[in-house]
């Protein structure tokens, strides 16, 4: 582990290095909320689509060194980064939807997140049951499985917080991976080997149900970390998926229980105006159940992005299948879904190329 310790030594924390640390902490003063709301105000049209927005429609001003220092601590730090004091108050959900795609624009090109090819969702209890063949937790109030995101980097802006309940967690996958191949190197082993993830019917006409990824891979020192219990599981209704050996649920069963220890996971409650960036490598990822406002207005609601950001490390070549490139300065990641149309890829090669990045194949 040591190449590895060098690589990410600041991503493989525990909880009590993050509370020493408040570094991953990225608070807003007024005058840069306030140039974010008068920015998002001047540029705001109902009628114009996200995708006809670029990176020039948005001067972020003052907040500009202050989001780019929490990618960079997402990529390149602790794994995660907690920005506080966008505007909330006075901006109405759409337009805080738009914040979001702004800073969204400045950090990477946005990634498609599922069937509909959306490239931005809203993250709300719409009543989908997060078990069936074809459930996504973000529209479900459900408590999650440690996952991670489809996608190098992804944002979740809070608008609204629940009633109750609806807490983030993050575990390092890195300090995880080290305790359990200290523990039981057996398993870690098997992390290593493949597992079949269901891709829950949002598969792109050239891309099978399923797909084989291992749990924890390495490349240039790095380790890479995938996980998401629900679709290991939901891959098992396909006849053609290896079918699970003990050993391996053995290890999913021992691997959760450690991501879960009070020592490694740490717990967080977005609050409105909060902007959660995160690196789907090194970070896993999970929620609790959550009870809703009555008023509709008031409902849990977060906007989430999914991202390729321009400085990024190449993926092992296990991660091409569901990546579909492993370059860096590459477009990878999200799922393409039913209707990745001309429209998505026009944004995409646009939006690669003000950032000096490729668009894969
Ligand atoms: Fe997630």
């Amino acid at each position: 582990m040591t190449a590895i310790a060098e690589a990410q030594a600041r991503a493989a924390w525990r909880v009590s290095d993050l509370e020493r640390d408040r570094a991953w902490v990225f608070p807003l003063d007024e005058g840069a909320s306030r140039h974010l709301a008068a920015i998002v105000r001047a540029a705001f049209d109902p009628d114009r689509p996200l995708f006809d927005y670029g990176r020039e429609d948005f001067d972020l001003g003052p907040a500009g060194p202050v989001v780019a220092a929490a990618f960079a601590e997402a990529m390149e730090g602790r794994g995660l980064a907690l920005i506080k004091g966008l505007p909330r108050a006075g901006l109405a959900e759409d337009e805080f939807r738009l914040l979001n795609w702004a800073i969204g624009l400045h950090a990477g090109v946005a990634r498609p997140q599922g069937k509909a090819s959306q490239y931005i969702s809203p993250v709300r209890d719409a009543g989908t049951d997060y078990r069936s063949a074809s459930g996504r937790g973000y529209s479900s109030n459900a408590k999650l499985d440690f996952h991670v995101d489809g996608c190098d980097v992804a944002t979740l802006g809070c608008y609204n917080s629940a009633l109750a309940g609806g807490e983030t967690m993050f575990t390092s996958a890195i300090s995880a991976y080290e305790v359990l191949a200290a523990e039981r190197p057996d398993l870690a082993e098997i992390a290593r080997q493949d597992f079949c993830f269901s891709r829950q019917n949002e598969e792109a006409p050239d891309e099978g149900p399923f797909y084989a990824q291992p749990l924890v891979d390495f490349e240039d020192g790095r380790l890479f970390a995938k996980w998401n219990r629900n679709r290991v599981q939901s891959a098992q209704r396909f006849d053609e998926a290896p079918r699970l050996t003990e050993t391996q649920r053995e290890a999913m069963d021992v691997m959760d229980a450690i991501l879960r220890r009070p020592d490694l996971m740490l717990s967080l409650r977005l609050e409105p105006g909060d902007l959660q960036v995160f690196n789907n490598h090194a970070m896993l990822h999970s929620r609790t159940e959550y009870r809703d406002h009555a008023d509709p207005a008031e409902k849990r609601l977060l906007w989430r992005l999914w991202l390729a950001p321009p400085a990024a490390p190449r993926l092992p070549e296990s991660w091409r299948d569901f990546f579909r490139a492993v370059e860096p300065g590459v477009v990878r990641g999200g799922i393409r879904g039913h209707n990745h149309d001309a429209a998505c890829q026009a944004f995409d090669r646009r939006q690669a190329e003000s950032l000096g990045m490729r668009v894969a194949a």
